[in-house]
Parts: structure tokens; sequence; C-alpha cells
């Protein structure tokens, strides 16, 4: 009997444990993340940590898809069983992530996209660095440090990835310009610096001549830093990347260490994402697509965007 009566206790106390639990928050986000081993991801994750601290009436849950389309659209078709109130995404590619973003939207769940777009115009709104104009900028600043002429490698982000297309056709496009501007070699790295450190070599071998290597990001540009380091060419070429992170290992410090010429920053947009969910959820209207600055950082202004 003495049992019974503790159990009972007990169990009255941990269902009045879990209501309270449940009431501390109003609203349970599913915040997809298509891959937490890159720094840039990282940063995000961490400033959507930050912001979030700022809304108790939201619950953030965490996925990482590891760079794997497959598991992706398990983890947010796993967030819509869970009754999520709000997806918010960055998808790893865009053609095999719709289908799985669109069926959230079209459940009346509200979707914030962010960094890299879907295809069509299922989800509430999408945030990002603009990469096109990223992409302009780097022709320009091309064809200026190289005052017209030379030799430059491509190093692509993954190609199902649009920042990866809008990052190089406008490039091309100023470049297209420049007549003794060569595009001698172009590889896709997946965003990822240890693929360009390994495919970087056999470009190097083919080519006596690369006076520039435009990077989609940092790390693909510090891979192909390393690699060309290794046989002694790095000080012949110039390396641009894109990210600009702030920290010791981040794109900032490259500049003023001089691995990099330059780079731009993108900004991650997490703290961003988690104020447009609370604006969604409070019911307000954000427009459909925001897109955010992305300077370039080089020897004059790296300073300023470096955080030890
Ligand atoms: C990280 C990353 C960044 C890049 C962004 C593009 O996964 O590769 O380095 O700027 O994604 O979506």
């Amino acid at each position: 009997m003495n049992r019974l009566r503790i159990l009972g206790a007990l169990s009255l106390c941990f269902l009045l444990a879990s209501c309270g639990a449940k009431e501390e928050y109003k609203y349970l986000v599913g915040f997809s993340q298509c891959n937490l081993a890159e720094p840039w991801r990282q940063a995000m994750n961490a400033a959507v940590k930050k912001e979030a601290a700022n809304h108790p009436d939201m619950k953030i849950i965490y996925a990482d898809a590891h760079q794997d389309n497959d598991e992706q659209v398990s983890q947010i078709r796993s967030f819509l069983t869970q009754k999520i109130d709000l997806l918010m995404v960055s998808p790893n590619e865009a053609a095999p992530l719709t289908p799985a973003v669109r069926e959230v939207y079209n459940a009346g769940i509200p979707v914030v996209v962010i960094d890299r777009a879907i295809a069509g115009d299922s989800y509430t709104c999408f945030v990002g660095g603009d990469n096109k104009e990223i992409g302009r900028k780097a022709g320009e600043f091309i064809a200026e440090v190289l005052q017209g002429k030379g030799n430059i490698v491509e190093i692509k982000g993954l190609a199902g990835s649009p920042p990866a297309i809008d990052r190089s056709l406008p490039m091309r496009e100023v470049l297209a310009r420049y007549p003794d501007i060569k595009i001698i070699a172009e590889f896709e790295a997946r965003w990822l610096r240890d693929e360009a450190n390994q495919q970087f070599p056999s470009v190097l071998q083919a080519n006596e001549d690369i006076d520039l290597v435009y990077a989609h990001n940092d790390p693909m540009a510090m891979g192909a830093y390393l690699a060309a380091k290794n046989v002694g060419r790095e000080k012949d070429i110039l390396f641009i990347g894109v990210d600009g992170l702030p920290g010791p290992d981040g794109g900032a410090k490259m500049v003023l260490d001089g691995i990099l010429t330059a780079t731009f920053y993108y900004p991650n947009c997490g703290k961003e994402a988690v104020q447009i969910a609370a604006k969604i959820l409070n019911g307000e209207t954000v427009e459909k697509n925001i897109s955010l600055d992305t300077p370039v950082i080089t020897k004059e202004n790296a300073q300023q965007f470096y955080q030890p």
C-alpha cells in the first residue's frame, strides 16, 4: 500500500514537472542545419542559440544533416511529426530539399530558409547574404588586382547549392570584359578545405603559371594555399575567398596574415533568422526575401572584422 502511494506521488510529481516544462515555451521551432562540421555553420548555430536566449517563448530543436540530402529530408519530416510551429532550414542542395520544405510549408507551417535557397517559392522568408553581389564584386576585384591580365583558377562550392552558382556566374560575366584574364582551371571542392587541398596539387602540376585562385569560401582557399605552400608556390599566387569569419582561424585573420588577398564577409544570418521566426510566430508580416550586405575584406579593413 505504502509503495503504491509513493509510486502515485512520484508519478504525480513527474506529470507536474513535465507539464511545467511544456508551459515554459509557446512555440516549437525545428532548425535543420545542412552540416555542422564547417566553422561558418558552427558560427550560425552559435548565433541562433545566442539570439534564442532572448526569445523564451520559443524552443528550438536542432538537427545536423552532415552534408547529406537524404538525411536532411528525413530530419525535416521528423520535425513535422514532432509538430513544430515553424521550420528554420539551411538546405544542403536546392533540388533534393525542395519537396520536403514544400511539404512543411503546404502543411501551413511557416518556413524560414537561411543562406542556401530552395527551388520555387514554397517558403515564408529567405534570409541570406547576396551571393550574386559577391560574384560581381569578386570579378571586379580580380580584374583590378590583376590589372586586367592573368591566369585564374576557380574552386567551386557544392554544385547543387545556389551560392556556388551565384558566386560564379556574375564573376565570369565581369571577367568576360577582360580578354587577357583567363580561367585556366576550375573544380568543385564541395565547400570543403580538405577536398580543395587534395584536388589543387594536380592543377598546380598541370599549370606553371597561376596568378590567382578564387575559391567560393575561405576553407577551400586555405586548402589550396596549403597545397601551393607544399610545393613552394604560395607566394606566386594570390588567394581570394568568401566568409570572412572573425575568429583566430577565420578569413579576416587570413587576410591580416597575408594568406588571402581578400575575402567577402558572408553574414551567417543566425541571429536574423531567429528574429524573423519570432516575428512570424507573433503574427507580424515579414519580407519574403531579405538579403544582407557582403563587404569586401582586404588588408585595409581586416582588423575591423577580426575578433580574436
Ligand atoms: C558552409 C559554407 C560557407 C559558405 C556557405 C555557402 O557550409 O560552405 O563556407 O559561405 O556554406 O552556402
